[in-house]
């Protein structure tokens, strides 16, 4: 790594605030002004520096574009009641980064480089992050290899950059899921568990296909048999089952959510039974039959908590209880909230304020 952590700043000649509606931001459409950046060649991360957010030039030949060398980070920041800048866990996204890096054979990003960025770009475009509820500036550190070259083998120059934009909700109504038997997200021994841009690229036409038929997302299931449920692709599965926390085991093949930890860890904190453990679709349909499923939804750092309205399997749609009466999901979002936005006590040090 380099010496010092010395970042070069460029600010831009005209910044595009006044031209967007902090009021209501779309999620993914709007960008901050800056970006910070750092490029790994002979061996170590060097040039770390801000520039203004603009478009990146890249040989035809780059590997990235031919071979999905690419890993991503989701976390958000938040404003506080008095103004000040609070990052949700941004160790914990620093840390994953770095595990998808060993598994894409790319060199990792040290923690304090991606710490050192993400608090400098912050601090220059404090402004854009939004105060409205539901809203928050959403950071996607991004990691790529560089080489112009064809032939298949891991490159010896890479790019990290981290670009901000403020968002609203991923979902803004509860969702419809159908849950998917026939394609497979990851398998045991793949790449799964890894943020690559790959997993996501090859889970998009069986997506579509659900959309089609009128589902927001896809519950994936195992790749061996299909017989258990993994996560959404946007998000890990949560399920309340007989007032018990119930979520699919995080492996090879899950993306460890930090979301999903910090329901659990909330979820123990009250006192909840919390099982990790193998979730089978016939348990998935027998508890909704049943009446026993009392709350099923999404955890992610774009969806937050996404309730989950309706499960489709073979076919038949089974609906779950009505959104206001889910006393655990809807607990879990308030004090969730409230952690970020530095309304309520946060035991776990998960705020890192800029
Ligand atoms: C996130 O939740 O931050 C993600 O990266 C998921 C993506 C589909 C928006």
């Amino acid at each position: 790594m380099t010496d010092t952590l010395e970042i070069q700043i460029t600010r831009t000649q005209q910044s595009k605030l006044q031209d967007v509606d902090l009021s209501n931001p779309v999620f993914g459409k709007v960008y901050s002004d800056h970006m910070f950046m750092a490029d790994f060649y002979n061996g170590e991360w060097k040039d770390l520096r801000i520039v203004p957010y603009g478009n990146l030039q890249i040989s035809p030949a780059n590997t990235t574009l031919h071979y999905a060398s690419s890993i991503f980070e989701g976390l958000k920041a938040y404003r506080g009641e008095n103004g000040e800048i609070l990052i949700f866990r941004p160790e914990a996204n620093a840390k994953r980064l770095i595990t998808s890096a060993h598994r894409m054979c790319m060199p990792p990003v040290p923690e304090e480089l991606f710490m050192s960025g993400l608090q400098e770009l912050l601090k220059l475009d404090q402004d854009w992050v939004p105060s409205a509820p539901g809203t928050s500036l959403y950071i996607r550190p991004l990691q790529m290899a560089m080489d112009p070259y064809i032939g298949i083998r891991p490159s010896d120059t890479y790019s990290f950059m981290i670009i901000t934009g403020p968002v609203g909700p991923y979902y803004s109504k509860p969702v419809k899921v159908k849950i998917e038997t026939h394609y497979t997200r990851a398998a045991p021994g793949g790449t799964g568990f890894a943020k690559t841009g790959g997993n996501y690229a090859a889970a998009l036409q069986p997506a579509l296909e659900a959309q089609k038929e009128g589902y927001d997302q896809l519950i994936w299931t195992d790749a061996r048999e299909h017989l258990y449920v993994e996560e959404s692709g946007t998000m890990n599965l949560m399920f309340v089952i007989e007032d018990k926390l119930v979520t699919p085991p995080a492996g090879d093949s899950i993306l460890h959510g930090i979301t999903r930890d910090s329901i659990i860890t909330l979820a123990k904190d009250q006192g909840m039974t919390v099982e990790e453990r193998p979730v089978s679709i016939a348990e998935v349909i027998e508890t909704l039959k049943g009446g026993k499923m009392q709350e099923a939804f999404g955890a992610g750092t774009a969806a937050t908590i996404a309730q989950i309205k309706t499960i489709a399997y073979e076919g038949v749609d089974y609906e779950l209880p009505e959104v206001e009466s889910r006393k655990y999901s809807n607990s879990f979002l308030q004090t969730l909230n409230n952690i970020k936005e530095g309304k309520a006590e946060d035991p776990h040090n998960w705020i890192y304020q800029v």
